[in-house]
């Protein structure tokens, strides 16, 4: 599984998390880390999410008033002491022994969302129990890829509903895989004793024998990719918040928030799915105004410093994700290993809030930005 013992303990040294990325390549053999750090082809979009934060200036404001100042933003209907989710990530057994057990602990005590993959190598149980009991914990969610069984997917959603999962985060720019490069050239497989357990059970449907112009792709595996008629479903056999994870396009978000989504998530699933789409940082104000404050939009993708998320709170996001560092925390030390990485992120945002001159994240408008008095109306 990993190429050293799994460790417990923050190795000296690391005060950044491209520290913690940098030490993670010495934990995980080539087979894991071709997994969780690479993107899809080319991985321009896995780069441009980094280039693009990097790319707007924060404009400090001087001399106002932060005593008292605090992290903490509503979010559905509850107040998080920060705006720092975990993004699903599968398999993360392949990282550490302990894998999402681990990942959530951490998240409880740092009071950080966790969104637990269907692709998690733990069940979603344990992971329920681990987090519920901890009252300063952040919200619970599960993220929902439909399988082409729709009732094997709707006693999935009653598993997640009663074991006390929150909300359910459907996954939607991947219908199909992006063309792992990076995987395929290292022969990515899963080692034994590392899968996705909550699918135990499922079977693949059978494929029916193509003709010779007929695709794989859609002649195949896209009779069962979701539809925009599927939210409808979905929301029919659930009482929990649905939200949309993987959406980029305006249109696509105007639509999704008229059919009632609880809240979107802009992703390119960390640059994972469709190479050259565009970054999150572009993506995400343009959602932001085809929403216009009727739900929550969450951003995820390249968020490694704490002035990359108040960046995206300047652009109108209500909260964000962090995929690959908590793997790379996790890789590192276990629980301790993520907790640190929620850590130096909460606190480097909480120096950014200083330096800007705010005092809540309420004030981080797109003002913030573009250096102007006022943030401009329709702005970006
Ligand atoms: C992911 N992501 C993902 N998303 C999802 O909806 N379900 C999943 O099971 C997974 N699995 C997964 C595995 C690995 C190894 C990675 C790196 C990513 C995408 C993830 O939720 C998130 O969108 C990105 O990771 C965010 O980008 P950063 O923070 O990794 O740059
Ligand atoms: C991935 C899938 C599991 O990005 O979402 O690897």
């Amino acid at each position: 599984m990993t190429q050293f013992p799994a460790r417990h303990t923050i190795p000296p040294g690391l005060v950044t998390l491209a520290d913690h990325e940098q030490h993670a390549r010495t934990q995980l053999d080539d087979n894991a880390w071709a997994y969780f750090s690479g993107g899809a082809a080319d991985e321009i979009s896995l780069h441009a999410n980094r280039s693009a934060w990097d790319a707007l200036p924060l404009w400090p404001r001087v001399l106002r008033p932060l005593a008292g100042g605090h992290t903490r933003v509503p979010l559905l209907g509850r107040t998080l002491a920060h705006p720092i989710l975990l993004a699903p990530v599968a398999f993360q057994r392949l990282a550490h022994p302990d894998g999402e057990l681990a990942m959530a602990y951490a998240a409880a005590a740092l009071g950080a969302g966790v969104v637990l993959s269907t692709q998690a190598s733990v069940s979603l149980e344990s992971v329920a129990q681990a987090v519920l009991p901890d009252p300063g914990r952040g919200p619970l969610w599960f993220q929902l890829y439909l399988q082409p069984d729709r009732g094997f997917t709707q006693a999935l959603v009653q598993r997640a509903e009663a074991a006390g999962y929150e909300a359910l985060v459907l996954t939607v720019d991947a219908p199909t895989s992006g063309v792992r490069d990076r995987e395929r050239r290292a022969g990515f497989r899963l080692p034994p004793g590392v899968g996705p357990v909550n699918l135990a059970g499922l079977q693949a449907p059978t494929p029916s024998a193509l003709g010779p112009s007929q695709s794989a792709l859609f002649d195949g595996l896209l009779h069962h990719a979701p539809t925009w008629d599927d939210i409808a479903w979905l929301q029919s056999i659930t009482r929990l918040p649905v939200l949309l994870k993987g959406v980029l396009h305006p249109a696509d978000a105007g639509q999704a928030v008229s059919l009632g989504a609880a809240g979107l998530i802009v992703s390119n699933h960390g640059g994972r799915t469709l190479d050259t789409a565009p970054s999150t940082a572009t993506a995400l104000p343009r959602v932001v105004q085809a929403v216009q404050g009727k739900a929550p939009v969450l951003v995820d993708g390249g968020i490694r410093r704490g002035t990359d998320v108040l960046k995206a709170m300047a652009l109108g996001a209500s909260a964000v994700l962090v995929g690959r560092p908590a793997v790379w925390g996790l890789a590192n030390a276990g629980a301790a290993g993520v907790a640190h990485v929620l850590r130096l992120l909460r606190d480097e945002l909480e120096v950014a809030m200083a330096l800007t001159g705010c005092s809540t994240l309420a004030e981080a408008t797109y003002a913030l930005l573009d250096g102007h008095d006022e943030p401009a109306a329709g702005a970006i």
